[in-house]
C-alpha cells in the first residue's frame, strides 16, 4: 500500500469512527454506491451547503434559488435527452462477472473514448487496444462486447400496471427542474438577463461502478448553478464563472497546488465546451465539480417536448431570443470528500503522534468544545455549561465535554477538527482575582493556550 492509500484508507476509517460518514444499511451488508452522514457528517455538509448558498444566491443580485422535485413529469427526460443519450459503456468480465466502464479502462491506458460515440464505434476502440486490457478484479481479458448502459434510475411511480411500462425516473441530475421552471422564475421574479438559479439537492445515477467511498456514488447531492445569458455574451460570462468557482474553492482553505482545470476533450451530449475542477485526491486528481458551457440545448429541447415557447424579450431592445446557459455544477459529496482529505494532518505534539482535521474554522462541523477543569466539582460543571450555552446561541454546534483528562478531550477534538477548545478552571470563578471571568482557550492547530476573558470568546470566533 502506497502513503496516499494509506491516507484513503485512514480518512474512510475516521470518518465511520468519529460519525461522518457510514455505509448505508451496513447491518444487511452495506448497499454499493450509498453512503449516510453522521452526526457530524450531516454539520460539515449543512457548512458546505450554506457557503455555497451563500457565495452562489446571496452575495449575487442577479442569481435566485429554487428547489424544484425529484420527481418530474418522464417527458422532461426524453426531451433533455437522458433517456437516450445519458449512458456510459458497460463491459462485463466473463470470468469473474465484475462489470467496468470501458471508457475508463480505455482512459487508464491512454486511449480517449469519445463520450458521442456510439455501441459499435466504442466496440471497435476496445477490441483494438483488447491486448492491453485487464479485468480490474481478476486480471483476466475476457470480456463481453461492450454495450451502452443507461443511467437513469427508474421508478415505478404513478404506474400500476405491474410491468413497469410507463417508467418515471429520480432526476439524473438536478439542473432539470431550474429549465423546465426557467419560464415560471422569470415571470414571478420580473428578471432581466443575464441571472442565474441555483438549486441544491439530490441526483441519483445507475452507476455501473460506484468507487472511490463517496466520491461515485449512486444517490448523492448536486449543487447547480444555471445562468442564463444572451447568446453573444455566453463565453465571456463563462470564463468569469470559472473564475469565480475557482476563487470560491479557495476561499474554503483548498490550497491552489491541489485545484487544476481539465477541458473536456470528450463532450457529454449537450455541452459546448466543458471544464472540470480537478482535486488532488489520495489516488490523484479527479473531477470534483464542473462548469459548462449548453448553448441554448436545453431550453431548445424543451420548447420542443412541451410545446411551450421558452423564450425572452428584451423590452429595451425589442428582441425575442432563446437565452444560452452556463451552469455550474458540484457534488456535495466530491467536495467534502475534498475537504477531509485537505484537513487530514498528522504531527507530533506533546512527543505523541497526532491525527486531527485542520478544517477552516468556519467549515469545522463544531465550532468550540468547552470543558470544566473537572467533572465532580458542581461550581466548574455550572460555569462551564454558561459558557457553553452562550457560545452555542452564536456558533451552532459546540460541544461540552467532562469527560476524561483534558489532554484526552483535547485529542477528541483535534481528531473532528475542532478549532477552539475552551477551559473552566479554578481561576473563571476567581480563585486569582485578576483572573475572574478568563478561560484558557487552546488553539488546535499549534495547541497554544491563552487566557482570555469568556466575553471576547465569540468575536475571537469570527461570529456575532
Ligand atoms: N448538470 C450537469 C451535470 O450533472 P456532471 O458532470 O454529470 O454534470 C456534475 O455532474 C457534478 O456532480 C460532478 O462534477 C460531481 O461533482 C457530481 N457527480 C456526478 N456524478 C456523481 C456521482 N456518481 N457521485 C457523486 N457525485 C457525482
Amino acid at each position: 500500500m502506497n502513503g496516499q492509500e494509506g491516507k484513503m484508507e485512514m480518512i474512510v476509517a475516521l470518518a465511520k469512527r468519529r460519525g461522518f460518514v457510514y455505509p448505508s444499511s451496513e447491518i444487511y451488508g452495506g448497499f454499493a454506491g450509498i453512503y449516510d452522514f453522521g452526526p457530524l457528517g450531516v454539520e460539515l455538509e449543512k457548512n458546505i451547503k450554506d457557503d455555497w448558498w451563500r457565495t452562489m444566491v446571496y452575495e449575487r443580485e442577479d442569481i435566485v434559488g429554487l428547489d424544484s422535485a425529484i420527481f418530474m413529469n418522464p417527458k422532461v427526460w426524453d426531451a433533455s435527452g437522458h433517456t437516450k443519450g445519458f449512458s456510459d459503456p458497460l463491459v462485463e468480465c466473463k470470468e469473474c462477472h465484475t462489470r467496468s466502464r470501458a471508457d475508463k479502462m480505455l482512459e487508464d491506458i491512454g486511449v480517449v473514448a469519445d463520450e458521442k460515440m456510439n455501441e459499435e464505434e466504442i466496440n471497435k476502440v476496445f477490441s483494438l487496444q483488447q491486448a492491453k486490457l485487464k479485468c480490474p478484479t481478476c486480471g483476466k481479458q475476457n470480456f463481453t462486447p461492450v454495450r451502452k448502459f443507461n443511467l437513469l434510475v427508474k421508478s415505478n411511480l404513478g404506474d400500476f400496471t405491474n410491468n413497469n411500462s410507463a417508467p418515471s425516473y429520480l432526476r439524473g441530475e438536478t439542473c432539470q427542474g431550474i429549465y423546465v421552471n426557467f419560464k415560471n422564475v422569470l415571470d414571478s421574479q420580473h428578471l432581466k438577463l443575464p441571472f442565474g438559479i441555483a438549486q441544491i439537492g439530490k441526483a441519483f445515477r445507475n452507476e455501473i461502478s460506484p468507487r472511490q467511498f463517496i466520491f461515485r456514488g449512486r444517490e448523492f447531492e448536486q449543487m447547480e448553478m444555471q445562468y442564463f445569458v444572451r447568446p453573444e455574451d455566453e463565453m465571456t460570462e463563462y470564463e468569469q464563472l470559472r473564475t469565480y468557482r475557482m476563487n470560491a474553492l479557495l476561499q474554503l482553505g483548498i490550497k491552489s497546488e491541489n485545484l487544476r482545470w481539465k477541458k473536456h476533450e470528450k463532450l457529454v451530449f449537450y455541452a459546448k465546451e466543458a471544464y472540470d475542477i480537478e482535486y488532488k485526491y489520495p489516488w490523484g486528481f479527479d473531477e470534483m465539480e464542473g462548469v459548462h458551457a449548453r448553448g441554448d440545448y436545453d431550453l431548445i429541447q424543451h420548447s420542443k417536448g412541451s410545446g411551450k415557447p421558452m423564450d425572452y424579450f428584451d423590452d429595451e431592445k425589442n428582441e425575442r431570443f432563446v437565452p444560452h446557459i452556463i451552469e455550474s455544477s458540484g457534488g456535495v459529496g466530491r467536495l467534502f470528500l475534498a475537504l477531509l482529505c485537505e484537513a487530514y494532518t498528522e504531527d507530533e505534539m506533546g512527543g505523541e503522534k497526532r491525527v486531527y482535521l485542520k478544517f477552516k474554522p468556519e467549515m469545522a462541523p463544531v465550532r468550540a468544545a468547552v470543558f470544566p477543569l473537572l467533572k465532580n466539582k458542581p461550581e466548574l460543571v455550572a460555569k462551564a455549561r454558561e459558557v457553553f450555552t452562550m457560545l452555542r446561541k452564536s456558533l451552532g454546534r459546540v460541544q461540552f465535554d467532562d469527560n476524561g483528562n483534558i489532554g484526552k478531550r483535547y485529542r477528541r477534538q483535534d481528531e473532528i477538527g475542532t478549532p477552539y477548545c475552551v477551559t473552566v478552571d479554578f481561576d473563571t470563578l476567581g480563585e486569582k482575582p485578576e483572573l475572574k471571568d478568563t478561560v484558557t482557550l487552546r488553539d488546535r492547530d499549534t495547541g497554544k493556550q491563552e487566557r482570555i476573558a469568556i466575553g471576547e470568546l465569540v468575536s475571537r470566533f469570527g461570529a456575532s
